[in-house]
């Protein structure tokens, strides 16, 4: 079968020019939405007085048993030759109706029935992904709930810094997983617009009803402007933002996993079933799934970078270069759906080591918390934070920590500290002394825990 435009030329394409051309090898995954944006337009070119009732009828029967064959037979695509899956599609039809099926393209070009079928496409697909976070916001409010009161350092610079609850630590990552889901439903709200209509580039001359066939295939808007709409895929890079976003949050918490599960920290076990062990040094339990959960951050971003210096130099209209948002897309998809999973597994498996973690939430960390003391008695911030400096210089110099000092020697440091001050200096003192909602004081984390559990519960639950 020539191409779909085999007319203007005098000689066949030349074939591996042709074959570097083609897109069929991975738009086919837009193949049921190509046939969802022709059913609906078949529809639109009856109504605008273009298309016969009984050639719409053929076209729709034909269209309705492509559809099911190419969901459902694997044989359905083999040796096809065609430039893309909308040439596919319309081949499909003409073997099976003719000439009917030779005019459904009128008043269409492809350069809009991709853009449709990719927001089509997006907003078939995304949710599953929006469910894939849901599904791992869930499994780190398990962990969050699972910890209780059990203590760990935080970190600023990879230093510790001060003592929080394991489950403040478990609900920051899911903040993070929340704007995820967000940012992932305004990437359906951006591919919500209908771009048929537009034609090639300048709108059609037959009289569609765009407003009619947007509520026909659930777009809430028509695109403003056909010359946009032909080279716009701003939806196509803030899908690819999305996803590489995610993928960074997922790396981070990724990164802080390796780093607590390994001898050095040790708050938390990997389970069994979600480490490796090593061909030569048989003690080794390596966190490779998680190594590779951060590693493919990488090639998300890659995703997004390559897309939009594809796009960068491009005249308003369509180019060929746009064809490089699918592979992109689909690449970017599958990787966040893979790296979701894996993430979530290895957080529902992990254990906590409380007393490691709580062990290291001891100590120097608790600093902050003296100089607090004396502001409370009147030191200015700045005056209390010299006097704890120099007392933090003379622990460490001795090899020591708050705890072992007696009253005579917080004294030295200043007359304000009483009998009660080794009361204070605990990391438990420390984390009830927050007073923010966004803190980590138990009753606030207590109150972000049961929110992230009504959130999960009204995104699909787990
Ligand atoms: N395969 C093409 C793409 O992905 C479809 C649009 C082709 N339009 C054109 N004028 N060649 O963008």
């Amino acid at each position: 079968m020539p191409p779909l435009w085999s007319g203007r030329f005098d000689v066949d394409p030349d074939k591996d020019v042709f074959a570097f051309g083609k897109s069929l090898g991975f738009d086919r995954r837009l193949f049921e939405d190509d046939v969802t944006g022709s059913l609906a337009w078949a529809e639109a070119l009856v109504r605008a007085g273009v298309l016969s009732a009984a050639d719409a009828a053929a076209i729709a029967s034909a269209l309705e048993e492509i559809r099911e064959q190419g969901l459902w037979e694997p044989a359905f695509f083999d040796g096809a030759e065609d430039e893309d899956v909308h040439a596919l599609v319309e081949r499909k039809l003409v073997e099976r109706i003719g000439d009917a099926g030779r005019r459904l393209h009128t008043g269409r070009s492809r350069n809009e029935q991709v853009s449709v079928d990719l927001r089509l496409y997006l907003k078939r697909r995304v949710p599953a992904l929006q469910a894939a976070v849901a599904r791992l916001v869930a499994a780190l409010a398990d962990r969050a709930e699972a910890a209780g009161d059990a203590l760990m350092p935080a970190y600023t610079h990879l230093r510790r810094a001060q003592p929080v609850l394991v489950a403040h630590f478990f609900l920051a990552h899911a903040a993070a997983c929340r704007r995820d889901h967000a940012r992932l439903a305004a990437v359906l709200g951006e591919a919500d617009e209908l771009p048929l209509g537009s034609g090639a580039v300048a709108g059609t001359s037959y009289a569609i009803d765009t407003a009619w066939l947007a509520r026909r295939l659930g777009f809430s808007a028509v695109v403003a402007n056909s010359m946009d709409a032909a080279g716009d895929r701003d939806f196509v890079s803030s899908f690819l933002h999305a996803c590489a976003l995610a993928q960074v949050h997922l790396s981070r918490l990724a990164e802080d996993l390796i780093l607590y599960t390994g001898e050095e920290f040790g708050y938390f076990e990997l389970a069994d079933a979600v480490a490796t062990g090593s061909s030569l040094m048989p003690q080794k339990k390596n966190p490779d799934p998680l190594e590779l959960v951060r590693g493919k951050a990488g090639r998300a971003i890659g995703h997004l970078t390559g897309f939009l210096a594809a796009m960068k130099g491009l005249p308003i209209g369509y180019s060929k270069d746009l064809q490089e948002d699918k592979e992109a897309l689909f690449d970017a998809e599958d990787t966040l759906a893979g790296t979701l999973g894996a993430a979530t597994t290895v957080v529902a498996t992990l254990a906590l080591n409380a007393e490691a973690a709580a062990a290291a939430s001891a100590g120097l960390l608790l600093a902050t918390d003296v100089a607090d003391y004396l502001v409370a008695r009147g030191v200015s911030f700045r005056r209390a934070h010299e006097i704890v400096g120099g007392l933090v210089r003379r622990l460490v110099r001795e090899g020591r920590d708050f705890a072992s000092l007696s009253l005579d020697e917080w004294r030295e440091a200043s007359d304000l500290f009483d009998a009660n001050i080794a009361a204070h200096i605990t990391p438990r003192a420390s984390i009830e002394a927050r007073r923010t909602p966004q803190s980590t004081a138990p009753d606030a984390v207590r109150a972000k825990l049961e929110d992230v559990k009504a959130w999960v519960a009204a995104h699909g639950g787990v």
